[in-house]
């Protein structure tokens, strides 16, 4: 039974879609070849009511990208048993929560992350926790044509040290270090084609061959950009059960951590997608 007999209900017109009545334990080559045409299309997919193993979490996680998943720098500090599933875990005791703020997941590395897929476990009692998502398309294509070609001819460093060291304080293992790489601003989507702004709070910390001022001036009006574009913008409401798949390269995200001391939990698991290049 393929996404044909399933309940499918568009989140807006620009991003996500919702879907029901799927059983992912089922997942075939006509399946998969359906999802993958269906994330290229909305971004995120909201996967209602699945009972998942690790095994079939990461067979789903398989079919997109290059099929190889991701092992995350932080995955063992962070609480976890598998170096391929990353545990996000929040509960009275959290200083953090990860994902709190507008980021592309691990954007620091050469070929970055094709999809990510979380599946929730728990969520808190009394509501909260949602996750957001922004399409960069939309905010590309929202861009007036002067910035379009002004961001054509940019670049930026992306570095892992940024956010795992200064905001999870984190260091990284005896003889190894974070990755940090300088990606276009804009780059073309190795899927849809589409021209994809590349900037994110949470791991650019420089655009290259511009002084200290104009850096910090035109890094704020890309995220302010990128943060006020609410038509590119949709809210996925979490329960337990659900597997939201992003594609990571067309998007950003940020959870809201709003039900403080109560707990959430759900694993990630995210799959390399080929090497990124300029639009
Ligand atoms: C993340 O992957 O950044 C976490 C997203 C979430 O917890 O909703």
């Amino acid at each position: 039974m393929g996404l044909a007999s399933a309940r499918q209900t568009q989140l807006n017109p620009v991003i996500g879609t919702e879907i029901q009545g799927l059983d992912l334990n089922q997942l075939d080559e006509a399946m998969a070849g359906e999802l993958r045409a269906l994330l290229a299309e909305r971004s995120v997919l909201v996967i209602r009511d699945q009972a998942l193993d690790r095994e079939a979490h990461k067979r789903v996680a398989r079919i997109f990208g290059t099929g190889v998943l991701h092992q995350h720098a932080l995955g063992s500090a962070r609480g976890s048993d598998d170096p391929e599933v990353y545990p996000v875990r929040t509960n009275a005791a959290s200083k953090i929560t990860a994902g709190e703020g507008w980021h592309t997941d691990v954007s620091c590395d050469p070929a970055p992350i094709a999809a990510s897929l979380l599946y929730m476990h728990e969520m808190p009692e009394h509501g909260g926790g949602d996750t957001l998502y922004s399409s960069m398309a939309e905010c590309f294509t929202r861009l007036s044509p002067p910035l379009k070609e002004l961001a054509r001819n940019l670049k930026a460093t992306h570095d892992g040290a940024f956010p795992y060291r200064t905001i999870y304080g984190i260091e990284p293992s005896a003889g190894t270090h974070y990755n940090k790489t300088v990606h276009p601003l804009v780059i073309r989507h190795p899927v849809s084609g589409k021209d994809i702004l590349w900037i994110n709070r949470g791991f650019t910390t420089r655009i290259e061959g511009v002084s200290h001022h104009e850096n910090r001036g035109l890094m704020e009006l890309f995220f302010q950009h990128i943060e006020n574009t609410l038509t590119a913008q949709c809210r996925v409401r979490w329960e337990a059960g659900t597997l939201t798949i992003w594609d990571n390269v067309a998007t950003q995200h940020h959870a809201v951590w709003d039900y403080y001391p109560e707990s959430r939990y759900g694993e990630r698991i995210s799959v390399i997608g080929p090497e990124i290049h300029a639009a």
